[in-house]
């Protein structure tokens, strides 16, 4: 079943983040869809703080690399495959099930994965204003 949230700010999104972060753990995979800046990589910061992530500057969008890592209470890969030069990225050779192995696994653009793990969580998210933003989290069994 899908639940539904809605911020008002980036501060909204970040704390949502914060809140989402308790509820996943080591083995867990979130597929983040949305239309350029609709949020995605706040929410990923949002998260990783939730985690235990101090640095503000850690969390980014990874210009050069499809995957960055950041040590929280778990490790925390943060998948961008937005700049992939392929139409789709066969996760497994990025190290998809060594990083599943040992923490949380966010993938910003995963439509363009040719392979997300099952289950997985999926977050939509929908600019409804300038800064109002809708997340829907759903199970993909
Ligand atoms: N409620 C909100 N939550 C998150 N971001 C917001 C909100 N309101 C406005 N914004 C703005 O929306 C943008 C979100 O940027 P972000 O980099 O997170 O998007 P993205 O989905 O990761 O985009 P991309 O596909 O380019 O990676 C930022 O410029 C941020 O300031
Ligand atoms: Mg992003």
């Amino acid at each position: 079943m899908a639940e539904v949230f809605t911020t008002r700010s980036v501060k909204g999104t970040l704390d949502l983040g914060r809140k989402l972060a308790e509820r996943f753990g080591v083995g867990d995979c979130i597929a983040l869809h949305g239309q350029l800046g609709s949020g995605k990589t706040v929410l990923v910061r949002g998260l990783a703080f939730g985690l235990g992530v101090t640095d503000e500057h850690a969390v980014s969008s990874p210009t050069f690399v499809l995957v960055a890592e950041y040590a929280g209470r778990i490790p925390i890969y943060h998948v961008d495959l937005y700049r992939l030069d392929k139409a789709v990225a066969e996760l497994e050779s990025l190290g998809l099930g060594e990083m599943l192995q040992s923490g949380l696994v966010l993938i910003e653009w995963a439509e363009r994965a040719a392979d997300l793990p099952r289950p997985h969580w999926a977050v939509t998210i929908t600019a409804t204003g300038p800064r109002s933003r809708r997340f829907v989290l759903e199970r993909v069994p």
